[in-house]
């Protein structure tokens, strides 16, 4: 079973399962109100959920609810704290990485997942984590769209995402660039009893 609110995501889930001849399915739902019964999964896995999320807790504890006794989630996420972006003004890329956490709820979700499990009950079994590293093709209009709200937001200069945008491009032209964000993952099971 999936579930995402967005029926766009539904849509291409589906596309996806089928074309993978899988016996997936999918409703539409939202973290804090999962359409099931309790205690009717084995397993729940959720990726880059957390960091939407304004309350984490409760999502936890819904995926708790639903799990069996002894059942097992596996929380994966985004710490936006770590993205790096190189080359250009460390200091004018802070400014911008701050203004961007700020305006998402829980963008720095990959650090507390282990925490709220723990809350929650759950017993943990294994954590990793990994650098995301873009091509900077597929960066690029996150990058653009990064730099236009920071100077909406006035944390930087014309000046200063000019001069940024003019150092990533000379660095992509050279090859000296690394544009990454890490992700970490944890496993948890919830004790038999
Ligand atoms: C980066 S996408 C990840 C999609 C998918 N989980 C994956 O791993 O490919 C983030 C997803 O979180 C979903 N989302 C946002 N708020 C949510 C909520 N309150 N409950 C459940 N999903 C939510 C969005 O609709 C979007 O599909």
């Amino acid at each position: 079973m999936g579930v995402d609110p967005n029926p766009a995501m539904l849509a291409t889930a589906r596309e996806r399962a089928a074309a993978a001849g899988a016996q997936a399915r999918f409703v539409e739902g939202d973290a804090y109100h999962l359409p099931f019964e309790d205690n009717s999964f084995d397993v729940v896995r959720c990726e880059r959920v957390y960091q939407h999320l304004d309350d984490p807790t409760a999502a936890t504890a819904e995926i708790a609810r639903v799990l069996r006794p002894g059942g097992r989630a596996l929380l994966i996420d985004t710490d936006w704290q770590t993205a790096i972006l190189h080359p250009g003004d460390p200091a004018v890329v802070a400014r911008m990485t701050a203004a961007m956490l700020e305006a998402t709820p829980n963008a720095k979700s990959g650090r507390s997942l282990r925490g709220l499990l723990v809350a929650a009950g759950f017993v943990i079994d294994d954590m990793g984590s990994e650098a995301v590293i873009w091509d900077p093709v597929t960066v690029r209009p996150m990058f653009d769209q990064l730099g236009r709200r920071a100077l909406a937001d006035g944390v930087i200069t014309q000046q200063e995402r000019d001069d940024l945008t003019a150092a990533i491009d000379a660095g992509i032209e050279i090859g000296d660039y690394l544009l990454s964000v890490t992700m970490f993952a944890v496993l948890a099971h919830l004790p038999p009893h």
